[in-house]
């Protein structure tokens, strides 16, 4: 399969390994943890493990503290993504897909959902060969998730989906998290059209993307600012913003209804509230819930 340049872990760490490490870093030493995540901590390489119980990792998250404003945003959006899914599989659901997965840990963490839940992850096959192999020195688990190899810049979803044990007749629910930011607008609106044509009515997407045309303040700009230049000097740019309106008519385009609109300040409510700590979603975010008409 050919693949894009995308995600091409250089010496550095690809992003999902990053937002992987700092979940398992605030689960570590954040009180309380923004995200209980143990499988954050199984998933770092073993070699560094222990030592980022201690000091190290202490110090390493207190690095991070300047950027907590957008870790926010990643970990409220994972979070409701998470209440969400919870709730379509209490409804019924059996098929969870998660677009632009990297080190998502939802089927890791839940094992009670073994025989009733089928996890597809979805991600650029360098990414998934990765936590495969981190996966492979971890405990063993009980829901295993169907891995779906993707470059969503060169691949086509639908078929890759269909020759998984993917069952398009059923409702399904599809997250897209932290991840539209680093594809082409091109490579989104074919995701998309692929979901239209493989998904079940009914099923539900939840996705954040990143805004253009919100207020933003001086600060807010300056910290996303670094991690554009920061994700860049991974290899992995900052390609699609979107206004929010324009966002709504391509959902709609691809026969999406958006019940849910929220912004960082839903996440703040939800999820963040009384804190004794400055952690929260400090930059401006969206996120969606829809559904396939
Ligand atoms: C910031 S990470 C977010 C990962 C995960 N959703 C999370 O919240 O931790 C962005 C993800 O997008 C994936 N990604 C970026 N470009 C991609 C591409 N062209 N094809 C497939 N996946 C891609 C990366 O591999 C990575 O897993």
């Amino acid at each position: 399969m050919s693949t894009s340049d995308g995600p091409r872990l250089p010496d550095g760490l690809s992003t999902a390994e990053a937002a992987s490490r700092f979940r398992a870093l605030q689960t570590l030493h954040l009180d309380p943890p923004a995200m209980i995540d143990d499988w954050a901590v199984f998933l770092l390489a073993a070699d560094e493990r222990e030592a980022l119980r201690g000091e190290a990792g202490r110090t390493e998250l207190a690095a991070h503290r300047g950027s907590f404003a957008i870790s926010g945003v990643g970990i409220g959006s994972l979070r409701f993504a998470e209440d969400e899914v919870l709730a379509a599989v209490a409804s019924g659901v059996e098929q969870y897909v998660v677009l632009g997965a990297g080190f998502d840990t939802f089927a890791m963490r839940h094992p009670e959902f073994a025989g009733r839940l089928r996890v597809f992850e979805v991600d650029h096959p360098r990414v998934q060969a990765l936590k495969m192999e981190r996966l492979a020195a971890a405990p063993p688990i009980a829901l295993v998730p169907h891995f779906v190899p993707v470059d969503f810049e060169v691949t086509t979803l639908g078929p890759e989906l269909r020759a998984s044990p993917f069952d398009p007749t059923k409702p399904a629910v599809v997250s897209w998290m932290n991840t539209l930011p680093y594809l082409s607008p091109g490579a989104i609106e074919a995701t998309l059209a692929e979901l239209t044509a493989v998904l079940a009515p009914t099923s539900s997407l939840l996705c954040n993307y990143p805004c253009k045309d919100v207020p933003v303040s001086d600060a807010q700009r300056a910290v996303m600012r670094g991690l554009g230049a920061s994700v860049a000097a991974r290899g992995e740019p900052f390609r699609s913003r979107f206004r929010p309106e324009d966002f709504v008519a391509l959902l709609a385009a691809h026969s999406f209804v958006i019940d849910l609109h929220l912004t960082e300040h839903h996440l703040n409510e939800r999820y963040f509230a009384h804190r004794p700590d400055d952690f929260g979603a400090g930059v401006p975010a969206r996120l969606v819930r829809a559904y396939r008409a």
